[in-house]
């Protein structure tokens, strides 16, 4: 095959990119490394998190997938220019690309996506919703008359979708996602323990204990903040077990939007996902959230085991199929 065939998954968090025949090529933060005098994007991704540090006066960090979109198109594209060149290199010809897009994208972030990937170098590009595309990843057979329910948590998103022979009845995309649960976290620390803890602290405490099921294992770690009285450093050592009071409000409004939209379910389908459950994917899910969603839900909930990369890889899935 002359032309490459890829999947592209340009999240607010992660980027990543999959081809047809050799599986996943790159998945690295989604940010670009912009000169400070020339705004010109010099790196891209984890290469781009080190050269800002090394040289911090002639740099500056920008995730130009965060809104608005429109507004850093040129560094987008820039920076998709990179990963691409580093997932495949020079080819003889542009590939061509299905690009997976949120289901809340307006008109006009979505025609500045088409064209970032365009200006990137990508040759014809497609584009498909990312619950449909993480769908197709997980192994859903779209042929089938069968409900399915797809959960996807990412890191400024959720996007929930009922799925029917290839198509979502209903769905919906509510602003929670990882970066809210570190947010929650934050908030957590400052009430409950009078610390001030950053972003990057607020994600680590997530990733190394932050498992929401009530039968997980207790872990403890001990967190470096700011003491709000006293304005100095100050060490906390936190539980797991007080993971779920700290992300409740965030997954109150995730179950919100699951109800939500089974709600809006025909009975027919509804007794469908009583069969076939509800299928958990994104990078932004918390240890436990399929047993703690089980448990509210009473239904069957399970995360795929290709969480992380089954919408790049179900939008090759879907560009093989056009
Ligand atoms: N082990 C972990 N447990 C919980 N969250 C994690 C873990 N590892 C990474 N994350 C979170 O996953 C999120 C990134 O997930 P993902 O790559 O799906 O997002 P994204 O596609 O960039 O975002 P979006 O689709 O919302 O634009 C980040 O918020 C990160 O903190
Ligand atoms: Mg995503």
């Amino acid at each position: 095959m002359l032309r490459k065939s890829l999947g592209i998954d340009i999240g607010t968090a992660q980027i990543s990119i999959c081809s047809s025949d050799e599986g996943l090529l790159l998945r690295e933060p989604s940010v670009a490394a912009v000169d400070i005098d020339t705004d010109e994007v010099v790196e891209a991704g984890n290469r781009a998190l080190r050269a800002v540090e090394t040289h911090p006066d002639h740099l500056r960090l920008c995730w130009p997938v965060w809104d608005p979109i429109v507004k850093s198109a040129d560094i987008l594209s820039a920076m998709l220019r990179i990963f691409l060149y580093r997932a495949v290199g020079r080819t003889m010809l542009r590939p061509q690309a299905m690009v997976a897009i949120p289901c809340d994208l307006t008109e006009a972030q979505t025609n500045a996506v088409e064209d970032a990937v365009l200006a990137a170098g990508i040759s014809r590009v497609h584009l498909l919703e990312t619950p449909l595309c993480a769908a197709l990843g997980v192994g859903f057979d779209f042929s089938s008359p069968v409900g399915q329910l797809l959960v996807h948590v990412g890191a400024s998103r959720t996007e929930v979708a009922m799925i029917f022979i290839g198509e979502m009845v209903n769905h919906m995309t509510i602003p929670v996602g990882g970066t809210q649960f570190d947010s929650a976290i934050i908030e957590y620390m400052r009430r409950r323990h009078g610390l001030y803890v950053g972003k990057r602290t607020a994600e680590q405490i997530k990733i190394r204990i932050g498992n929401v099921a009530k039968s997980a294992e207790e872990k403890t770690l001990d967190v470096k903040g700011r003491c709000m009285k006293t304005r100095e450093g100050r060490v906390v050592t936190i539980s797991s077990k007080e993971m779920l009071g700290a992300l409740m409000e965030p997954l109150t409004l995730i179950l919100d939007a699951i109800v939500a939209v089974i709600e809006q379910t025909g009975d027919d389908m509804r007794a469908d996902i009583a069969k076939t459950g509800v299928m958990l994917t994104g990078g932004g899910l918390l240890g436990g959230m399929d047993k703690f969603l089980d448990e509210v839900m009473g239904l069957r909930v399970r995360r795929a085991a290709n969480a992380e990369t089954a919408v790049v890889e179900g939008a090759v899935v879907a560009l093989s199929r056009l």
